[in-house]
């Protein structure tokens, strides 16, 4: 059998001698969006981004797996960012079914929490619509604002955290590219810190180091509009799992404890005992990348509970496997037209090595807006 690297294959960066470990981990983001040009529209047709193209200098060839895991994670966390935003608050509670595929959730035992039944036939839920914002924490080079906005969805407000040395190239090809500033729109779009931050009216790309959260991340967020007051979707695709868990603890800590009403997705790998994941973990090793979350956090149950126990109200974790099975028979037949794909045993070894969990907490002020929100939710993440 063949020795897949899942996360993608070895970057240019990797070979430069004496990193420190953060330059390797800031590397990784080569990877994901090299891997997500390849399955873009530019190359193979996956997926639909003409953003993605502008961010990556070397492009090359991924084999079939490696394609068939990126276009999965970018879809259902596109899948779940487009939900979010499109969600409306009824004012009538229990209209929405609770998800099929992200479904089934973990969830507390107060009654409002708990999966909501099949719609009323006869409830027709007036609906107003939310203020809402995205944080994409370790966003990297990712495209997901542009791309939503350029197709008519945007939050309130779209910020975007990494590294100072990550953002200040993002800042540049976005400030320099007019694909990017027609997107964002704003004429007083400006850049910040040296070159290093973005600021427009509903986007804001920030530098800081998610190991110190709590006391420099978020008082930058507020002072640049962050509101706790409102849904707040946080994106954790590949990211948290590169920080100690006590860090990435704290994130989701504050997250559950502070925010008036949040969903939090993360993306990343699990099982890292199987032979597969002992595997994956020395491939990845031997480039000097670690993953310090992995075991605090190793499997789908404790993907939830690493919610539950913190007292969010649901949470649910799937694979890959899971994800592959959702997609409807006209795309699962269109993505196998794109390239010969004949890896299936590996796949599955593959794919139960990455996962995809959702969380949600709600701490609103009366039951009716909590129930509103908790089924506000629900519909985010219904598939
Ligand atoms: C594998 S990349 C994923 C990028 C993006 N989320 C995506 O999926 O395309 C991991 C990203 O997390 C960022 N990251 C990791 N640890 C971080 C930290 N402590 N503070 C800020 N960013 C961090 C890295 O710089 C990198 O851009």
């Amino acid at each position: 059998m063949r020795h897949p690297v899942p996360a993608s294959s070895s970057s240019p960066m990797m070979s430069m001698p004496r990193m420190g470990r953060d330059d390797v981990i800031k590397g990784t983001d080569d990877d994901a969006i090299i891997s997500k040009l390849q399955v873009s529209a530019v190359d193979l047709g996956y997926l639909d981004d003409p953003f993605v193209k502008h961010f990556v200098k070397r492009p090359s060839r991924r084999p079939p797996l490696i394609n068939r895991g990126s276009y999965l994670r970018t879809r259902s966390l596109d899948a779940l960012t487009e939900q979010f935003i499109r969600g409306t608050l009824g004012l009538s509670t229990k209209t929405v079914s609770p998800p099929s595929t992200l479904s089934a959730a973990t969830s507390s035992s107060t009654s409002s929490s708990s999966p909501a039944p099949p719609t009323p036939a006869d409830a027709t839920p007036l609906v107003s619509p939310i203020r809402k914002q995205i944080v994409s924490l370790g966003c990297g080079s990712d495209t997901r604002y542009f791309k939503f906005k350029s197709e008519g969805l945007s939050a309130h407000k779209y910020f975007e955290i990494d590294f100072q040395e990550s953002t200040a190239k993002k800042a540049a090809v976005i400030k320099k590219n007019k694909a990017f500033t027609d997107i964002i729109a704003d004429p007083e779009l400006k850049l910040g810190l040296g070159g290093t931050e973005l600021y427009a009216k509903d986007y804001c790309l920030l530098s800081g180091d998610l190991r110190e959260f709590v006391d420099v991340i978020v008082p930058k967020l507020k002072a640049h509009g962050f509101d706790t007051s409102i849904p707040t979707l946080f994106l954790s695709e590949c990211v948290l799992i590169y920080i100690q868990p006590s860090d990435s603890d704290a994130v989701v800590d504050w997250v559950g404890n502070n925010m008036m009403a949040s969903l939090f997705v993360v993306y990343e790998q699990i099982n890292p005992t199987d032979a597969f994941g002992a595997m994956m973990l020395r491939n990845l090793k031997a480039r000097r990348i670690e993953l310090p979350g992995i075991h605090a956090y190793p499997s789908l149950v404790s993907q939830q509970e690493r919610f539950m126990s913190r007292g969010w109200l649901a949470a649910k974790a799937v694979d890959m496997n899971d994800l592959l099975a959702s997609l409807s028979d006209v795309e699962m037949k269109r993505i196998s037209s794109l390239e010969i794909f004949d890896e299936v045993e590996e796949w599955q070894l593959l794919a139960q090595h990455y996962c995809v969990a959702w969380a949600f907490q709600v701490k609103a002020q009366s039951e009716n807006e909590r129930e509103r929100l908790v089924d506000f939710f629900y519909s985010s993440v219904s598939t």
